[in-house]
């Protein structure tokens, strides 16, 4: 793996799985070495400006247009799409239970459910047994930011391999040919569709040049290629609607490629987290990972924030997060530990879903344990909750609305909080 990539922004990256692979000096010469094809993948239109343009050149064995002509996927699939409108959107506090592990043989493709999205952003999990064979995905409509819960990943991506586990992440960006494998006999997690800009790391304002996500510790992986004349499958996503065609070859046939249009991964452990050493609770953005910025100066149409183990040190505070009612709209997921507004329900592998002015905050329990507390720097430890948040309301899916992982009782949490007592 290649370290310190810059999300979003992407210093350029060199990388040959052959001596020799590259040219040097320019991009597409008249003779590629070793009769390879110099291809330019762009993740942004070629005008755009310098800060924002991405494009990598890949130097491969076949052009990525030998295919011939893709037809509709046949298979079942759960995913579903922007607009997300095919039922109205419900304001409803809703919290989900962990989706199971399927019983018959289901990949990452098959394995995706969609929960819910917006025209910016997709949430998406899945919950597979088995790996890949024979077959290969890419996204036309927007990268994906895959959250590991259970089980390790296998990325095998057109840049190069990279291997998740929970607690890492890892971004694909859209268009980049992918399959995925186990590392064990199972795995489940939570995807971030990102149809807008692509992730980048937040400013960091009056924090300074340090912190949050380092950016050394973003890394892209090393040229790989496979040399496979089997037939291999090629689905795609587009619009919305799966496309499959069949290859003659392995997709993974990149020998060298350079640039600064990559996949990543990061090790959420690293986030160098920040918060009050006086009082008060801050604002989660502080905890911010990656974000995609909206068309509106510091609104997101996605932050990626986490919810780290860090010392709790505020004095004559509410230390958990506070009730809130909030213009973006937050899904909530849990890879590790408890999260700490909530006391029971909100269990690793499930979600809930908070979205526009929805009043929610912390349970019934974890506010009276909070108010009565004697208070004294303590760590949360073991944990790590996640959430993508949104300035477009997050629109159920039917699944979302009507699968039995909802849980109906949800509301309850906050039904029992007495009334206050004013002095008579
Ligand atoms: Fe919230």
């Amino acid at each position: 793996m290649n370290a310190s990539y810059i999300p979003g922004f992407g210093n350029h990256v060199s990388t040959e799985a052959v001596a020799g692979a590259l040219p040097v000096g320019r991009n597409s010469p008249q003779r590629v070495p070793y009769g390879l094809y110099a291809e330019q993948l762009s993740g942004s239109a070629f005008t755009a400006p310098r800060a924002e343009n991405r494009r990598s050149w890949l130097y491969r064995m076949r052009p990525a247009a030998n295919h011939p002509p893709f037809k509709a996927y046949g298979g079942p699939t759960r995913l579903r799409h922007r607009p997300f409108d095919e039922v109205p959107a419900d304001p409803n506090r809703l919290r989900w239970d962990p989706l199971p592990l399927p019983a018959e043989p289901t990949d990452f493709v098959d394995g995706l459910v969609s929960i819910a999205g917006n025209g910016g952003v997709g949430v998406h999990l899945y919950a597979i047994n088995r790996s890949m064979e024979g077959r290969a995905f890419f996204n036309a409509d927007g990268e994906l930011l895959i959250v590991p819960e259970q089980g390790g990943l296998r990325i095998v991506t057109e840049l190069g391999v990279i291997e998740i586990e929970p607690l890492h992440i890892a971004v694909i960006p859209r268009g980049v040919r992918f399959r995925v494998a186990l590392t064990g006999t199972g795995a489940r997690g939570y995807v971030c569709e990102n149809y807008g800009a692509p992730f980048r790391l937040p400013d960091l304002g009056p924090i300074g040049s340090n912190g949050l996500a380092n950016v050394r510790d973003f890394e892209t992986p090393a040229a790989w290629f496979e040399d496979i004349d089997e037939a291999t499958e090629l689905v795609q996503k587009f619009e919305g609607t799966l496309w499959t065609t069949t290859l003659g070859h392995s997709p993974f046939d990149v020998v060298a490629w350079h640039g600064n249009l990559a996949p990543y991964r990061y090790d959420l452990r690293r986030f160098n987290t920040i918060g009050t050493v006086s009082f008060d609770h801050p604002d989660p953005s502080i905890f911010t990972v990656l974000t995609s910025p909206s068309e509106v100066a510091g609104t997101a149409n996605c932050d990626f924030v986490i919810f780290p183990p860090r010392w709790m040190v505020a004095e004559d505070s509410f230390r958990p997060p506070w009730f809130h009612r909030n213009v973006m709209s937050e899904y909530m997921g849990l890879i590790t530990g408890a999260y700490d507004a909530k006391a029971g329900g909100f269990t690793p592998g499930g979600g809930s879903l908070h979205n526009r002015m929805s009043g929610h905050g912390p349970d019934q329990a974890s506010y009276e344990s909070a108010v009565a507390a004697d208070l004294k720097p303590h760590k949360i430890d073991a944990t790590m909750a996640f959430m993508f948040e949104s300035c477009s309301v997050l629109r159920p899916t039917r699944f979302a609305l009507e699968s039995p992982l909802v849980q109906l009782d949800y509301d309850d949490c906050w039904s029992g909080f007495t009334k206050a007592e004013l002095p008579r």
